[in-house]
This record gives C-alpha cells, structure tokens and sequence, in this order.
C-alpha cells in the first residue's frame, strides 16, 4: 500500500514542488494550506492533488484530519517567509512559524506520527564566518524569520528527546527556477526574490531592477548567493521522507547549490536567456546583506545519496522564464 505524505503549505511554491515530487515516487499526498499565499488551482487542476484548505494552529482540524487518514510523514512547508516583513512584525511571524509549528508538532505525537520534514533555511545561520557554510556553522539569526526557523529546529530536538520524533531538518539557501514542464513555478506575492524580479523586469511587469551594494569584496563588487533549483530541493525532500522511513536519526541537511553567484550574474545571465535588455539601477548596501552567502550541500549528497540535476544558473533562469511567461502572457 502507497504511503501517505501529509504536506503543510503545499500549495506554496516549494510545497507545490514537492508535491509533484511525492506523487512521481508513489506516494499518497494530502495537502493542508490555508491558502494565504498558496495557490489552489496548482494543487486541484494541475496536480491534481487532495487539498484540505486549513491552518496548521487549528488543532480541532489536525486531529480530525489524523483520525480519518493513516499519515507516515509530513512535510512541514507552511511558514510565513518575508524577512523584511518579520523584522516590522515579529509577532505575526512566531505566531505562524512558531506557535503554528508546535501545534502541528502536538497533534503529531497525540496521533502518534513519528516523522517531520522541516524547511528551514540557511537565515538560521547568520553572518557566515566561513564559507562555505556547513551543517555545524553556529547558528545565530539576524532576524525574526531566521529567528522562528531556529526555534522550531530547537523544538524538534527537544521533541526527538522526549517523544521519539524523527525530524530532518532542511536549511535551504535560495529556492530558484521552476518545474521544467513550465507549468509550475514561483508565485510570490509580494515577490521579493531576486530572479522572478528581473524576470518580472525583463517582461515589462517592472519598471527596472535595483542592485544593493557594488562594493562588496567579491570579483564584480555585487553580493554572491547559492541558488538550488526548486526541483532539486523536492527530490531532497522525497529523499528526506525516505530517510526518516527507513529509522533515520534525526539530522540537519544544507540544500544549496555550492557554487555562488552574484547579483550581476543574475542579471546578465536573465537578459541573455530571455533576449530581453531592462533598465538596472545601482543602489546603496542594504544593512545586514554579507558579501558572500554560500553552503556546502556534501553532507545531504553524503548521507541522503542527494544528487541536484539543474545546477547551472541558465537551466534555473530558463525553467523559471517559461513559466513567467506562460503566466504573465
Ligand atoms: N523560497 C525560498 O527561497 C526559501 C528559502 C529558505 C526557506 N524557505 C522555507 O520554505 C518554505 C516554503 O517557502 P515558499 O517559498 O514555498 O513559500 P510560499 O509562501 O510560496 O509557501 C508557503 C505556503 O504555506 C502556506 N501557509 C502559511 N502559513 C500557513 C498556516 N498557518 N497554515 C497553513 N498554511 C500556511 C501559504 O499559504 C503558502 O502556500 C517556508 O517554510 C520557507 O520559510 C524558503
């Protein structure tokens, strides 16, 4: 019988990501998200996936959804993301990401559901002392989202301690591209990640593109970051899922590309893809951005046989580039 894979916020990009991931290996999926930021048509037409439109704090809703159906694991996507936004009202953040969190993680072990899949991120880290950034980096957060991320992976040890929950906890660099058929991708809103921004500018949705700092220490003075393709990260997860269902111990994986690029390479490498020339302004540092943000994923390929297939930063520009247009035209 086909397991089932409980995926909270999968109607979010990265959840929408793993879904297709789960049901290509054979897996049952049930989907909660409340449909804040998630997107239903991606789950019921496209995926054509079982929705259950909910908040992971509605415990009445978790218990009956863990009475009816027989759940092996979790996939715990559903967070609010913006930083920004986290620093302006912290308490919207660890209400959702933290309070949300532990009421799924109660209702688990009332059920007696042994297994989590945590999106954690490379925010619960800080300021890199070296790079690149590996599993044992201390983790000190600049801000609340990074923040609520830590908390939760302090959680979840403590939760292995005393109730035996298996958790591998992912702490992702930047989530890029889409799915290569093109008919799923990244949909923010508001969109704040760098590539779906200048390909926003490339499609005329924005007026122009702004750099932050061209002084940094780095080859061509702009910030370099490890981007892993969204797809990458889903076939980790399903990896992850088998990992804790064959009695993994509980482990803290990096999931990033290993290779660095900078914001001009972003740029340059978007207009030669999409063949499209847009207006990009230079700006002042923004406080709290470090030079050079890059991870080492060893240990996943190591321990969870993890092997990205989309590496390059055109294949992730162009995956995301059929989708933005197919959406946007
Ligand atoms: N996008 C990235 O580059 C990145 C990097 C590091 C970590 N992450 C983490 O990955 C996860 C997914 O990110 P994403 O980019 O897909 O974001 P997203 O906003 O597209 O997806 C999050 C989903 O969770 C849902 N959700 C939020 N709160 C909920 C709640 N209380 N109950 C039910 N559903 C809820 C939203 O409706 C949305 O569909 C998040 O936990 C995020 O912190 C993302």
């Amino acid at each position: 019988m086909p397991q089932t894979v409980l995926v909270t916020g999968g109607a979010g990009y990265i959840g929408s990501h793993a879904v297709k991931g789960l049901q290509a290996s054979g897996y049952n999926v049930i989907v909660l998200d409340n449909l804040v930021y998630g997107h239903r048509e991606i789950i019921e037409e496209v995926l054509q996936a079982k929705l259950i439109k909910g908040d992971i704090s509605d415990r009445a809703l978790l218990d009956n959804l863990f009475a009816s159906h027989q759940i092996d694991a979790v996939m715990h996507f559903a967070a609010y993301i913006f930083v920004g936004e986290s620093v302006e009202n912290p308490a919207k953040y660890y209400r959702n990401n933290v309070v949300g969190t532990l009421t799924l993680l109660e209702a688990m072990v009332a059920a007696g559901i042994k297994n989590l899949v945590f999106s954690s991120t490379c925010a619960t880290y800080g300021p890199p002392q070296q790079i690149p950034l590996t599993e044992d980096h201390p983790q000190f957060p600049i801000s609340p989202y990074g923040m609520t991320k830590l908390m939760v992976e302090k959680m979840l040890a403590d939760f292995d301690s005393a109730y035996g929950l298996k958790s591998v906890c992912f702490r992702y660099f930047n989530a890029a591209g889409a799915d290569p058929s093109g008919k799923q991708g990244e949909d923010h809103n508001p969109e704040t990640h760098l590539i779906p921004l200048v390909l926003l500018a490339a499609l005329g949705k924005r007026s122009a593109i702004s750099i932050f700092g061209t002084d940094y220490p780095t080859p061509d003075g702009t910030c370099i970051r490890d981007y892993i393709h969204v797809s990458d990260l889903a076939q980790a997860h399903i990896l992850g899922v088998q990992y804790l269902l064959e009695q993994g111990e509980s482990a803290a994986f990096n999931l990033g590309n290993g290779n660095g690029f900078s914001v001009k390479e972003v740029i340059e490498t978007a207009k030669q893809v999409t063949g499209r020339d847009f207006k990009v302004e230079l700006r002042d540092r923004r406080p709290g951005d470090p030079a050079v943000l890059v991870g080492s994923s060893e240990k996943a390929q190591k321990v969870l046989g993890w092997q990205p297939q989309y590496s390059s930063l055109e294949t992730m520009i162009d995956h995301a580039w059929q989708w933005h247009q197919q959406r946007h035209c």
